[in-house]
């Protein structure tokens, strides 16, 4: 990664319509979950980035398929469950979700692969997904017992399990729906807390009889995929930076179109509207199971909430760019039982309040969360370090962008914004200038 400065401008209302790009978690368990299915299957909208690069490329390394027919659509040509092993080790990137996944489903595959990263990846926890597929049966290895990668994984016959994970998360959930997908007998998952289930509807829709309810999920080994033609909805979580943005900043006025509204992700909505934001829901539909909808946002003065418990999953990536909504609104915001924040890529707990310090933010770190003073208005403009993370980078743009008076700030290490959203940089300073151009043309 190179060290890529960008400037942002300050408090111009952002205005204007946009389709924000592709799920990314959508996006990787579509190209995942076509690879092992009978048939080919068109996926739509599926998110250029960095990160979905990578589960093409080891997907590519596995002996699959994948076309790039158009921008966003690829067909895949389905392998059913007899993937290739290998000649060379598969690279993840920086993609947690891409060895998480591709985790689980080579402990069911007779063939050894090993799985590496970029510097980041090869530093975040891995035993959550190494342990119980160890139970299943699979032999992995790994740096630290199996906790870091690289992970070296000889996979074959695995026996299903009932797994009591201790933390909720949509990644682990799905690495053992996929092992267990493979396996002998019922795999049964519970988590302490719902996580994101787009895997469980997308299996459903590919003809898997998928038993869940609440925090509980079961699949049957031996169960077959169909492919599934798809098209793959805005990410909710690119949409926050500019739901922040428009709520925040003075005379915006926004419209995001077909953005995906899984009960699941939108933990972040709930809370902005419980700060007071004003954001409609318009032509609500559910596409290949998942709900969607366009979201219409304008600016209104925020307050502080509390945020925790059962809602931190459903918001887990969402924290950064919350926080700017709470360095903005009036009143005090503490965000509590997140820690798992803390073994992201970057320490996200960390670099969000550095970010909200140099904007001119009191914050208080806690060890799962932070309390932040909120200020009732614009933020100061400054330099921020992304810390090479993508959601700091832009969480830390909308910050620049609600600065006060006509100034520019800067962000470095902007290029992570690659790995979610590469035209973030740009589409922002379009629906910032869109106003002057509407008033020019008027
Ligand atoms: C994801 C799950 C979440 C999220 C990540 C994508 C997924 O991680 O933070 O960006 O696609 O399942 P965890 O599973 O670690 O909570």
């Amino acid at each position: 990664m190179t060290t890529r400065r960008e400037s942002v401008l300050g408090a111009r209302p952002l205005v204007g319509a946009l389709y924000p790009p592709g799920d990314k978690s959508i996006s990787h368990r579509a190209l995942i979950f076509n690879a092992v299915a009978e048939g080919e299957a068109l996926v739509r909208g599926l998110l250029d980035s960095a990160d979905v690069d990578s589960t093409k490329r080891c997907l590519r390394g596995l002996g699959v398929q994948i076309e790039e027919v158009g921008l966003g659509e690829v067909i895949v040509y389905g392998r059913g469950w007899s993937l290739d092993e290998p000649a060379a080790v598969l690279d993840c990137g920086n993609s947690g979700t891409t060895m998480r996944l591709l985790g689980g489903l080579l402990a069911g595959q007779p063939m050894h692969v090993v799985l590496t990263g970029g510097g980041s990846l090869c530093k975040r926890p891995m035993g959550r997904i190494v342990e119980p597929l160890r139970k299943m049966g699979a032999r992995i290895d790994g740096r630290v017992g199996g906790e870091l990668a690289p992970l070296s994984i000889r996979g074959g016959a695995l026996r299903n399990i009932d797994y009591r994970c201790p933390i909720s998360s949509g990644q682990v959930k799905t690495a053992m729906l996929l092992a267990g997908l493979q396996g002998q007998g019922e795999l049964v998952h519970h988590e302490p807390r719902v996580s994101r289930d787009h895997s469980e509807r997308m299996l459903s829709a590919m003809g898997v009889a998928v038993r869940c309810f609440d925090r509980f999920v079961a699949v049957q080994g031996g169960s077959r995929l169909h492919a599934m033609d798809m098209d793959v909805p805005g990410d909710f979580s690119s949409s926050m930076f500019f739901l922040v943005g428009a709520s925040v900043i003075g005379g915006s006025q926004l419209t995001l179109r077909s953005v995906g509204l899984n009960p699941t992700r939108t933990g972040g909505l709930d809370v902005l509207r419980k700060m007071g934001a004003r954001i409609e829901v318009s032509d609500s539909q559910v596409v290949c199971g998942e709900p969607r909808g366009d979201l219409h946002v304008q600016y209104t003065p925020l307050t502080g909430v509390d945020i925790g418990g059962d809602d931190i999953p459903r918001l887990i990536d969402e924290i950064p760019i919350l926080a700017i909504a709470a360095a903005c609104a009036r009143g005090e915001t503490t965000i509590r039982d997140a820690s798992e924040l803390r073994v992201q890529g970057t320490d996200r707990i960390a670099a969000t309040v550095k970010m909200l310090r140099c904007l001119g933010v009191e914050v208080e770190e806690r060890p799962d969360g932070m309390v932040i003073d909120g200020r009732g208005g614009a933020l100061e403009p400054t330099e921020i370090d992304s810390f090479g993370d993508h959601r700091i980078a832009m969480a830390g743009a909308i910050g620049l962008a609600a600065t006060y008076g006509d100034r520019r700030g800067y962000v470095t290490r902007a290029d992570a914004v690659s790995v979610s959203f590469p035209d973030f940089f740009p589409l922002l300073f379009a629906l910032q200038t869109e106003h002057e151009r509407l008033n020019t043309l008027t």
